[in-house]
């Protein structure tokens, strides 16, 4: 029996009724990938409130690696809503975030002494490793790349490199932020090819030095190593290497932004070791509380404790709920080895994506690592115009027919696939067979009002 379910024309009653209310109370800024209302949700199955059943390939944006209200999250924060809510970490500690630090310094790549900041968001905890990267070294500066993300706050923001909707109309940003190509090899910034180029984008941080902020001003130079919102990039295995190196050569800090590629989803707890690097300071959000708002910076001790008492926290960081979601979440990856699940549904993606990529143009790449994997669509396939349209029709097509699927990519023509790590076979197979229809059908539709475009 399928798992897709739809008892009525979408979005449902129930939900155009909430979206009218929605609309009247709630800013319009926050934008939503699907009109459908959730109710309840378990595994990779969302139910909305008009009683429709979808595949979840979304995960609340890469934050259900153990899927929704995996049991031992469930327990752990039913245990703790017994116990007490909240004291703030600042005013009553308590030993829950403790247990979680010790547990994120033995995970996180590195064999030396480290520390953990437990904070609410992403973005919070992004701000708190440029805050700690500036105190230890004293110096401004900080180095990011083309096509990251970093999240929606005015440092993160001004990190971020996607104009709109993100940056444009909220000037003036953070200063002492230098940006610099990423390895997207399949728009690659100088034209070149790898690996013919040597990891030419790399290199050119030296370059960076010379033309652009002196070295000694740098701080820290903060990566994804894997793009998330730019488009699911993996770049080539050498990259993140050559910029650790150089960075190490001029003292410079490397953070990790593991915000979106941590806690398996790349085929191992953490990215990095897919790449063989070993950053300063390591983020880490989205996925580590199976649900809940937390976020973390872990990183070597000596860095860490840079900052001053008092210099770092807040009132909510590393609340005791979060935390006991984040021990239960983090026991059920390790436990179910969700790292090499995420490897076996990648493989698994790719093989799909890879046979219909050679009948439809309009994938013009597929790529990922691990279970984060993403298809890149274009209008023709030797030009490479982003065919966002198109990437919105495929994604309406899906959600019409009982598949969560979200964008990414800086001009909006990426599909990423955020699926839980425990969706069955079944259910991930049920899911892709509507990416395929959705793929036919887009692509038919197309043929038929725009001929000269195929
Ligand atoms: C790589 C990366 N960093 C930071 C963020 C910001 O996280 P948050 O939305 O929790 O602030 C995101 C969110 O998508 C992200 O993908």
């Amino acid at each position: 029996m399928p798992t897709i379910q739809l008892r009525t024309a979408l979005p449902g009653p129930k939900s155009k009724e909430w979206m009218s209310r929605r609309n009247a109370a709630v800013a319009r800024g926050v934008a939503h990938s699907t009109p459908i209302f959730a109710a309840r949700a378990e595994g990779a199955v969302l139910e909305d409130v008009d009683g429709n059943r979808f595949i979840d390939f979304a995960g609340g944006i890469g934050c259900l690696n153990v899927g929704h209200r995996a049991a031992g999250v469930v327990a752990a924060v039913r245990e703790q809503l017994d116990a007490f809510l909240h004291t703030c970490f600042s005013v009553a500690p308590y030993g829950k975030y403790i247990e979680l630090a010790e547990k994120l310094n033995s995970l996180t790549p590195g064999n030396f002494p480290k520390k953990t900041i437990l904070l609410n968001s992403g973005a919070e905890a992004i701000e708190n490793a440029v805050k700690i990267a500036r105190s230890y070294t004293h110096r401004p500066a900080i180095i990011c790349f083309e096509d990251a993300f970093h999240g929606r706050t005015m440092l993160t923001m001004s990190l971020t490199s996607k104009t709109h909707p993100y940056k444009a109309g909220f000037a003036p940003f953070a200063t002492d932020v230098y940006r610099i190509p990423y390895a997207y090899c399949y728009r690659c910034s100088y034209s070149l090819q790898y690996p013919g180029c040597g990891v030419f984008c790399a290199h050119h941080l030296e370059d960076t030095f010379k033309r652009v902020v002196a070295s000694e001003s740098v701080a820290a130079v903060v990566v994804e190593p894997v793009l998330g919102e730019g488009g699911f990039v993996a770049p080539p295995p050498e990259f993140l290497s050559v910029v650790q190196e150089i960075c190490r050569r001029h003292k410079i800090l490397l953070i990790a932004d593991e915000v979106q590629t941590g806690f398996g989803r790349t085929g191992a707890m953490f990215a990095c070791e897919r790449y063989g690097i070993i950053p300063d300071l390591l983020v880490s959000a989205k996925s580590i509380a199976g649900g809940l708002p937390l976020s973390a910076v872990t990183g070597r001790a000596e860095i860490m404790d840079a900052p001053g008492v008092g210099g770092l926290g807040g009132t909510f960081g590393g609340n005791p709920v979060s935390c006991a979601a984040a021990l239960a979440a983090i026991e059920i990856l390790t436990r179910e080895n969700l790292s090499s699940r995420a490897e076996k549904l990648g493989e698994r993606f790719d093989a799909r994506a890879r046979a219909w990529s050679k009948r439809w143009p309009l994938i013009g790449d597929v790529r990922g690592l691990g279970a984060m994997r993403a298809m890149e669509f274009v209008r023709s396939p030797g030009g490479r115009e982003p065919a966002k349209e198109e990437t919105e029709q495929v994604l309406k097509y899906c959600y019409e027919h009982g598949l969560i699927l979200i964008s990414a990519g800086t001009y909006g023509n990426v599909v990423r696939v955020l699926v839980p790590l425990v969706v069955t076979d079944e259910q991930f197979d049920e899911g892709l067979n509507v990416m395929e229809s959705a793929l036919a059908s887009v692509v038919e539709s197309r043929m038929e009002t725009a001929p000269h475009r195929a």
